[in-house]
């Protein structure tokens, strides 16, 4: 997804830009730009590609006067949605000869209607973007000040943005605003640092001011005034970003997506802390703000997220029926959006999020609360739009997930969602005898998840073999489908080979035709319901030369037998089974990918966060 970086202060604006810029390159990009004001003039420099190439292209600029001398200036990594990754199409966009820079993300959802305006008015364009017609339009409009022209050129603007925005004739100055795209005003000693997210602050500072939807804020040096789009002055409170430093770094490992993998054992005790009631065999809830009437009166528990967040839906779906016998769904988020779907105020929604920011989840969120549901978030990034529209619900506190494939959200989702089954299945019919053995099942996914991790050297030995595979089956049933769900789309997402889950028994009626040797088959064998038909799957398979891994429960001698390669998980009831399961699985498509050259943090087509529809 595109990434922003302005800065303002008395320290050389390009360093701090580019370091910023490289702190967001997870987030996925194909080209890079900055824009930098000094002495009355903006210098604009981009590239396409990765940001070494602007690098490149900056030069000495440590050392270059040009840039030394120069304390003001906005960057951006793009994504490409409006016209090819080309440096043309890269921010920074100008309006008229250079008056002023502007960086966007977002989409401009009237910008066509806007650029006919401009062009009738004899302004000329130079890349097909929509946010190169935002900045002409401030420009158009910039008579008193760029405050004024920014204000008025938003009012005509339809869609969403994160813009960050220079004049060359207003210096020190810095202009932000947001609709949709998030924004985050890093505070510093006499200096300020906006960017998209944490990652491009907290290496200056940890105090940092999220700006709400349709906040604009005027900038200069260490003085941030924020109002609404109308102009009318707001109070939004600073809060403390609790990453580290290095906890956005790699810490040793050699892509994210390892480290975020082995940190799971830790991320999940972080999730579940005080969240565990042993004593009374529940779970303890605040954020989601219901009373126990409101967790019993309502009538269905709806799920929405997308990716890997809706796989973790699915788990929950299954937990709230099994633990507390209601009514639960999980629906893809864009799906529930645009299906009229039939949602109220008896019903409880549930939105999944690890970055908060995804577009469709956003819109499911405002739907389900336009039609009086009670929305509550599951977010992992603090501060983001999702967390703060939902108005309440239950933060991870997984720590950042910087690699495109998301892991360690994926059992701290699940790991929560086990909670609010609990805890809903408490407040009904489940005993506090029944409660407290979930209670500690629970606690116990920390150390269960350890001894997958234990197993990494097997499971990259296993993954040797399947590194030539195109084409890739996976199947489970019941608990385990979400499971196949979530395997098959870490090793597509990041391997680049096709895979597709089944539930085990859908099978036979049609899917059965694509087996050959040439289709291997991972079949999720872990003692759930039905555990006897899935081996009779892999026979099946296996009788149609489709060689079978299988993920199996320690010391299931039958399931091994029944395989060509098998990789083993603790025994755990099959609830729990979904994380360690799931984590084997993780590193089952790390190493084919790693082993297949693949670039694991970033894959190709991929963004961290998707914040248009
Ligand atoms: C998962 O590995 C993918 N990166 C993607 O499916 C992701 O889960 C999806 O885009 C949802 O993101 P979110 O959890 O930030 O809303």
């Amino acid at each position: 997804m595109c990434g922003i970086v302005a800065y303002t202060g008395n320290r050389s604006a390009t360093p701090i830009l580019v370091h910023g810029l490289r702190k967001l390159e997870y987030r996925g990009y194909d080209s890079a730009g900055i824009a930098v004001q000094r002495e009355g003039s903006l210098a604009i420099y981009k590239k396409e590609g990765k940001v070494a190439n602007l690098a490149e292209l900056l030069g000495d600029y440590r050392q270059d006067p040009e840039h030394t001398e120069a304390h003001v200036g906005i960057a951006h990594t793009r994504w490409a949605t409006h016209g090819p990754p080309t440096t043309g199409n890269a921010h920074p966009h100008c309006g008229g000869e250079n008056r002023i820079a502007l960086v966007h993300n977002g989409i401009i959802e009237n910008y066509r209607p806007l650029k006919a305006k401009l062009e009738a008015q004899g302004r000329v364009f130079l890349s097909d973007t929509d946010s190169e017609v935002l900045a002409q339009l401030i420009d158009s409009l910039y008579e008193e000040d760029l405050v004024t022209a920014v204000l008025a050129a938003l009012k005509e603007v339809e869609g969403t943005f994160g813009i960050a925005c220079i004049s060359r004739e207003e210096p020190g100055r810095l202009v932000t605003a947001r609709r949709g795209s998030p924004i985050v005003i890093g505070l510093g000693e006499d200096e300020t640092i906006v960017a998209s997210d944490a990652s491009a602050i907290i290496s200056h500072t940890r105090q940092a001011i999220y700006l709400d939807d349709n906040d604009i804020a005027i900038i200069d040096g260490g003085k941030v005034d924020i109002r609404t789009l109308d102009a009318i002055p707001v109070q939004r409170d600073a809060s403390d970003i609790d990453w580290s430093p290095d906890a956005a770094e790699k810490g040793g490992y050699e892509h994210y997506m390892l480290k975020e993998i082995f940190e799971q054992p830790e991320a999940v005790r972080n999730t579940i802390r005080g969240r565990v009631d042993l004593e009374r065999g529940s779970a303890l809830l605040s954020g989601l703000n219901l009373t126990p009437r409101e967790l019993v009166e309502f009538r269905r528990l709806l799920i929405v997220g997308c990716g890997t967040s809706l796989n973790a839906g699915l788990v929950g779906e299954y937990a709230v029926e099994d633990f507390a016998g209601m009514l639960a769904e999980v629906e893809q988020a864009a799906e529930f959006r645009y299906r009229n779907p039939i949602v109220g105020a008896k019903d409880i929604v549930i939105a999944i999020s690890q970055s908060g920011e995804t577009a469709d989840t956003l819109a499911a969120v405002r739907e389900a609360a336009d039609k009086g549901a009670l929305v509550a978030g599951l977010v992992n990034v603090v501060g983001s739009t999702i967390a703060r529209e939902a108005g309440r619900g239950i933060y991870l506190h997984a720590g950042p997930e910087i690699s495109v494939a998301s892991t360690k959200a994926f059992t701290c989702q699940v790991s929560v969602l086990l909670l609010i089954a609990l805890k809903l299945a408490r407040s009904n019919r489940l005993s506090r005898e029944s409660g407290v053995k979930i209670a500690n099942e629970i606690g116990r996914i920390p150390e269960l998840i350890q001894e997958v991790l234990e197993q990494n050297e097997a499971i990259a030995e296993v993954a040797k073999d399947f590194v030539g595979y195109e084409h890739m089956f996976y199947i489970g049933r019941g608990y385990m489908f979400p499971v196949a769900l979530e395997g098959a789309l870490k090793l597509k997402e990041i391997s680049y080979i096709h895979a597709e889950a089944y539930n085990a028994a859908e099978l036979k009626h049609g899917p059965i035709a694509l087996l050959d040797e040439n289709m291997p088959v991972v079949a999720l064998l872990n003692q759930g319901p039905g555990q006897e038909k899935t081996v009779g799957n892999v026979e099946e398979c296996r009788a149609r030369k489709a060689p079978v891994l299988g993920v199996i429960t320690q010391g299931d001698e039958e399931a091994k037998a029944a395989c060509d390669w098998v990789i083993e998980v603790p025994a755990s009831p099959h609830y729990t089974t979904t994380i360690t399961a799931t984590v084997a699985l993780q590193l089952f498509s790390y190493h084919v990918a790693r082993l297949r050259g693949c670039a694991i943090d970033q894959p190709r087509n991929l963004a961290k966060s998707v914040t248009v529809e």
